[in-house]
C-alpha cells in the first residue's frame, strides 16, 4: 500500500468514526455534561431521574441526537442557545463513549 492509500484510508476512518472520538473530545464532553445534563441524566450518565437513559441512545443517530439538544425536547429545555456546536458534538462524542468508559 502507497502513502496515499494509507493517508486516504485515514481520512475515510476519521469521518466514519463515531465509534472512536478522539479523547480531549470526550472529555470535553464530560465536563459540559456534568455542568448542564447531569443534574437530570445523572452524575456519569448513571441513575436518570426520569430524564432518557444516555446510554441506551442509540449509536447511529447522531443527527437525533443534536436536534433533540438543540431543540429540546418536552420536558428537556433546548441547548442551542446556550452551547455551541462543537459543544455538542463534544456531548456526543461522550455519549457513545459511555460503554468503553463506565461499561454498561
Ligand atoms: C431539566 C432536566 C434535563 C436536563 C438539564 C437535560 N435533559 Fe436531556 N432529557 C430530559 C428529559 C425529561 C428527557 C426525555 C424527553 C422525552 O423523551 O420526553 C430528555 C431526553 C434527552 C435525550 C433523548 C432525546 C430523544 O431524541 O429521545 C437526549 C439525547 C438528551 N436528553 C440529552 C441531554 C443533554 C446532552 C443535556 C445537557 C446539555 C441534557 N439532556 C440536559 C431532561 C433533561
Amino acid at each position: 500500500m502507497d502513502l496515499r492509500a494509507v493517508a486516504g484510508l485515514v481520512l475515510f476512518c476519521g469521518s466514519a468514526a463515531a465509534q472512536s472520538p478522539a479523547p480531549e473530545q470526550i472529555q470535553r464532553g464530560a465536563a459540559i455534561y456534568e455542568r448542564n445534563c447531569s443534574p437530570c441524566h445523572g452524575a456519569r450518565m448513571q441513575d436518570p431521574q426520569g430524564a432518557a437513559d444516555l446510554r441506551k441512545f442509540p449509536h447511529n443517530e447522531r443527527e437525533r441526537f443534536i436536534t433533540s439538544v438543540s431543540r429540546g425536547k418536552n420536558q428537556m429545555p433546548p441547548w442551542g442557545g446556550m452551547l455551541k456546536p462543537e459543544d455538542i458534538e463534544a456531548l456526543w462524542a461522550y455519549v457513545v463513549s459511555a460503554e468503553s468508559l463506565y461499561g454498561h
